[in-house]
């Protein structure tokens, strides 16, 4: 295969929510926290999207496990990852995944900053070459961690061959807090990504849920 393994994973309500409407992302329980570090001490990168930099300001390292920080990739066609980041504090090996849209006085300040940029797609990253191109840079197994919309691109490409989902017992509705998959969206039930479920697991209050996509490598 051209590019990394990639598992998606994810914490929500059950009524599919990855976040409330003020953006509050804190969804899982002590015991899953602890199984999503596991998880990033297991594989060579980690990829979010730019909103979630934005929202969240997470590190994206392991520190409820034993081992390594993987590689930080963040999707960000316009290099608009804040100076500040938490993600840019150089605790592990960073990449800026961007576009050529992306400004050169943007690309020296994240590059002054001792992180990598890669740009890839003329407007929004292309998926598909950064996976390959992550590939080459040693990255075997990439966890993807959302948001939404970047879940939706990368699903919506074929590009995920695992999804990993802990619902937490909680409903927070509102029609404008994120869901696990965003975007576009399939027209048609049956245009869907099909799955396959493969383990069922108790992890704390939260109830874990695997499946493999059709078609995965790993089948
Ligand atoms: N519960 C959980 O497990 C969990 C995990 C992570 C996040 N979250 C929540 O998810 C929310 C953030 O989700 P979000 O949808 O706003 O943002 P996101 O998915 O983190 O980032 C989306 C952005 O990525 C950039 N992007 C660049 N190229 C792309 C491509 N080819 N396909 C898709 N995206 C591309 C786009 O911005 P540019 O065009 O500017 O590049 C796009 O708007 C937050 O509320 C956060 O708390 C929850």
């Amino acid at each position: 295969m051209d590019r990394p393994y990639v598992i998606l994973n994810a914490a929500m309500t059950v009524d599919g929510k990855i976040s409330s409407v003020e953006e509050d992302s804190e969804i899982s329980c002590e015991r899953d926290l602890d199984r999503v570090h596991l998880i990033r001490s297991e594989v060579d990168g980690i990829m979010v999207g730019i909103g979630t930099v934005l929202s969240d300001n997470p590190r994206l390292t392991v520190r409820r496990a034993d081992g390594e920080n993987p590689t930080r990739i963040i999707v960000d066609s316009l290099l608009r990852t804040p100076s500040d980041a938490r993600v840019l504090d150089n605790s592990a090996r960073t990449i800026i995944a961007t576009s050529e849209k992306a400004e050169d006085k943007d690309r020296e300040r994240i590059r002054s900053q001792n992180v990598e940029v890669i740009a890839t797609g003329d407007k929004k990253v292309d998926l598909k070459s950064l996976l390959r191109i992550l590939k080459r840079e040693g990255i075997e197994r990439l966890l993807l961690e959302g948001g939404s919309t970047l879940n939706w691109g990368m699903l919506d490409q074929g590009l995920v061959d695992e999804v990993r989902i802990a619902i937490h017992p909680c409903i927070v509705g509102g029609e404008s807090a994120k869901t696990l998959v965003g975007g576009r969206g399939m027209k048609k039930i049956e245009e869907g990504v099909k799955l396959r479920l493969t383990e069922v697991e108790r992890v704390g209050e939260d109830l874990l849920l695997v499946y493999k996509t059709e078609g995965s490598s790993s089948d």
